[in-house]
This record gives structure tokens, C-alpha cells and sequence, in this order.
């Protein structure tokens, strides 16, 4: 079969890129996609069972600051497109190891970009879609929000490397004409995320009667989107965004991290038949994360004019259908929290 377009998503067995594999490859039958993963502690092939074997899917284990090897590949399947995901993506893990977030997040990306550069002699019709954060711009206080113009200031070593590779993003379009599209988006919740991350953690340590540890006075704000609801726009913007252009993604959803976890102990007791609110007294308060941004906040204006995306599921039923995916998916949670994540858990906690 000839497929109209060939496109590369890397990272496509963490989180938030499983999930756009799995709408992308069933979605697009004229579309070969294919998922160049490293398949670090994040990345996990359990999450693409359902495609594995479909003829529009191929997955390529491998590593993107491997530049001769990116030249390979790009020679054998000449893709047109490319969504960039690949990333080292937890604050907390680049608070103690930064050179690996600068590593990944930046010299990966210019890897790419490089590599994309060199490859596309014939810019017409290409793409290099990369997936970037609300935190390069920073902390808010109380009130105001993110928009595409807010000058980035990053704070965490995750954030300035998400910040840098967003620059370099911007630098090859302004250098070489390079066809790019950014978009940064908010805190992402739902099926599939890396129990490091506070909501699947939370569920994890509830479910087995284990202290919450929440960082400070539980008073930092975030806003929370359904990772499908992403996925959404970032299929929007695939094929409808403007080439050289950024757009802000959010869920219009803010929660002090406190009311966000008496929530979902609200939710999980309730799922497990406990007495109501029993797993509260789990919760402790410990030191705060370092350089703790107070405050993200999105504005969606520029997507939602331009396209009409707004984030459709309500945060309580989101909620509830991933607490309802964890209880069910007890295997997959044992499996990734067993081997390094034990000493990660203890190292951390
Ligand atoms: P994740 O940690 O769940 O997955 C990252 C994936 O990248 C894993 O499959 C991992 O194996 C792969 N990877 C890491 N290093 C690699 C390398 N050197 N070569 C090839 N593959 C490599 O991350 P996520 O939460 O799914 O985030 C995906 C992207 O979205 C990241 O760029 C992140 O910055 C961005 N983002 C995430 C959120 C969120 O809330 N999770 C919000 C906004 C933006
Ligand atoms: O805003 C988008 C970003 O959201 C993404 O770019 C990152 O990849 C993603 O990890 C996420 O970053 P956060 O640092 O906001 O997410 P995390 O789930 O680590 O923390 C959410 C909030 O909860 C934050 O204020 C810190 C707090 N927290 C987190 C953990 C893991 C706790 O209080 N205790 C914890 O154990």
C-alpha cells in the first residue's frame, strides 16, 4: 500500500505520546506512522498493545541523541513529518540529575532538527511539530495567565531544557526556513502516566495505604487537562496549525494541589469501598520541591479562535476514569513500579 504520508513520533511509548500513537495509527490508515522510542524507565510498549501489529505502525527502539543513527533512518523511510516527543519530562528528576535533561531535551532536539534539516532538501509539505510545556514561562502569582507572548522564564532544569529546545525549535525556522509548529500545554492527567508523576503516584500510594507526600503547604496551583483532550489539539495543529507559529493548550481546570488530592481521596476511597475520606489522614506534609513554581495558568484564546478547541471532558469524570483505569490496570502499575522504581521511591521520599 502506498501511504500518503510517512511520519515519525518519537517518544511515542511514554505517556502522552501512547496515546497519540494509538489515535494517529487507528485514525489515519493512509498515514504510516512510526515511533522512534528509547524505551527508558517512561517508555513502555505495554501501552501500545492494540496497534503493535497493525500494517500502518512500525516501532524503532532507539536512541535520538544518536545522530548517525537519526541519518539512517530518515535514508530508509524518508518521512515527511515529524511530532516530537521524546523528552525526559519529570521536575523532581532534574532537580538531581540536570545534565540528563539538557542531554535528552536539548541536544536531542537540535539532533533532530539538524537531521530533519539535512534531510528535507524540498522543504513543501514537511513538518517538525515539537511538543513543549506551559513551564517555560515560568510561575504566576495569584492572578494572569500564559499567553503565546508571555517572555519565557524558566525555572526548573526541566524547564530551562524545554525552554532551550523550544529556542533551537525557533531558530531553525528563522534560520533555515524550517517548517515548525510549537505547542505548550499544562499539566496532563489520565491512563498510561508514569506513577512519578502526582495524580498516578497519589492513586498508587492510596491504593496501598502508603503516605502522601505533598510538597510544602499543598497551596501551588496547576491546571489539569484529560491527555485525550490534548491529543486533540495536537491532531488540530497537525494538520491545521500555522507553520512558525506557537499555541498555548490548557485545561481552563486550576487546583491548589491540597483540593486536588482531598479530590481524589474522595474519588479512590469511594472506588474502593473504603469509609469516605478514610485515606485523607494519609496525607503528609514534606520539605517542598526546590525553586517550586507557585502558579500555572493557561490562555487558550489563540487555539480556540483560530480552531474552536476547548477541552472537552469535565475534570471529575477525567478523574474518575483514570482512577478507574489504574484499579483496573493492577498489573501494569506492578510491573512498572517494580525493579528501579523502588529505589527512585526511596532515594526521593
Ligand atoms: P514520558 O516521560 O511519559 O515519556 C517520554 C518518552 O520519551 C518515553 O517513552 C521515553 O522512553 C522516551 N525517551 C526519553 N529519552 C529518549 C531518547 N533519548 N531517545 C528516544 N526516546 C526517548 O513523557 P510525557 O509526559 O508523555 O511527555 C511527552 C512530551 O510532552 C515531553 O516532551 C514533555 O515535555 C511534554 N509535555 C508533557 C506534559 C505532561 O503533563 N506530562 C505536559 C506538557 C508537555
Ligand atoms: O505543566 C506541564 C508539566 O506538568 C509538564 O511539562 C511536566 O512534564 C509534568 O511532569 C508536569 O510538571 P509538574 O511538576 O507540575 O507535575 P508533577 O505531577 O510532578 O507535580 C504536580 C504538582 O504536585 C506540583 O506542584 C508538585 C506537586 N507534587 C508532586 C509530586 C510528584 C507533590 O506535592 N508531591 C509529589 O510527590
Amino acid at each position: 500500500m502506498k501511504f500518503k504520508k510517512k511520519i515519525l513520533i518519537t517518544g511515542g511509548a511514554g505517556f502522552i505520546g501512547s496515546h497519540l500513537l494509538r489515535l494517529f495509527v487507528q485514525k489515519y490508515s493512509k498515514y504510516h506512522i512510526y515511533n522512534l522510542d528509547k524505551l527508558t524507565y517512561a517508555g513502555n510498549l505495554e501501552n501500545l498493545t492494540v496497534i503493535k501489529n497493525l500494517p500502518n505502525y512500525t516501532f524503532i527502539k532507539g536512541d535520538i541523541l544518536d545522530i548517525n543513527f537519526l541519518q539512517e533512518i530518515f535514508k530508509v523511510y524518508d518521512f515527511d513529518a515529524i511530532i516530537h516527543l521524546a523528552a525526559a519530562s519529570h521536575v523532581d528528576r532534574s532537580i538531581t540529575n540536570p545534565l540528563e535533561f539538557v542531554m535528552t531535551n536539548v541536544i536531542g532536539t537540535v539532533n533532530l532538527l539538524q537531521t530533519a534539516k539535512q534531510h528535507w532538501s524540498n522543504m513543501n509539505n514537511k513538518l517538525f511539530y515539537h511538543i513543549s510545556t506551559d513551564e517555560v514561562y515560568g510561575s504566576l502569582n495569584e492572578t494572569g495567565k500564559f499567553t503565546e507572548k508571555t517572555a519565557y522564564d524558566p525555572h526548573s532544569p526541566y524547564s530551562a531544557s524545554k525552554a532551550s529546545s523550544d529556542h533551537f525549535v525557533r531558530a531553525f525556522y528563522d534560520t533555515y526556513k524550517l517548517p515548525i509548529i510549537i505547542s505548550n500545554c499544562s499539566n496532563n492527567y489520565g491512563p498510561n502516566q508514569f506513577p512519578e508523576k502526582l495524580i498516578p503516584l497519589f492513586i498508587n500510594n492510596i491504593k496501598n495505604n502508603k503516605a502522601l507526600p505533598v510538597y510544602g503547604n499543598g497551596k501551588n496551583v496547576r491546571d489539569w487537562l484529560f491527555v485525550e483532550d490534548h491529543i486533540d489539539a495536537i491532531d488540530l495543529l497537525f494538520h491545521k496549525g500555522k507553520i512558525g507559529e506557537t499555541y498555548n493548550i490548557g485545561g481552563n481546570n486550576e487546583w491548589k494541589n491540597i483540593d486536588l488530592i482531598k479530590l481524589l481521596c474522595k474519588v479512590v476511597d469511594e472506588k474502593l469501598g473504603r469509609q469516605e475520606n478514610s485515606s485523607q489522614k494519609l496525607i503528609t506534609f514534606v520539605t517542598d520541591r526546590a525553586g517550586h513554581d507557585l502558579r500555572y495558568a493557561i490562555d487558550i484564546s489563540k487555539i480556540n479562535k483560530e480552531f474552536g478547541w476547548k477541552p472537552k471532558l469535565d475534570f471529575e469524570k477525567g478523574l474518575e476514569k483514570t482512577v478507574d483505569w489504574y484499579l483496573k490496570n493492577g498489573k501494569w502499575l506492578e510491573n512498572v513500579t517494580s525493579g528501579e522504581y523502588q529505589d527512585y521511591y526511596e532515594k526521593m521520599y
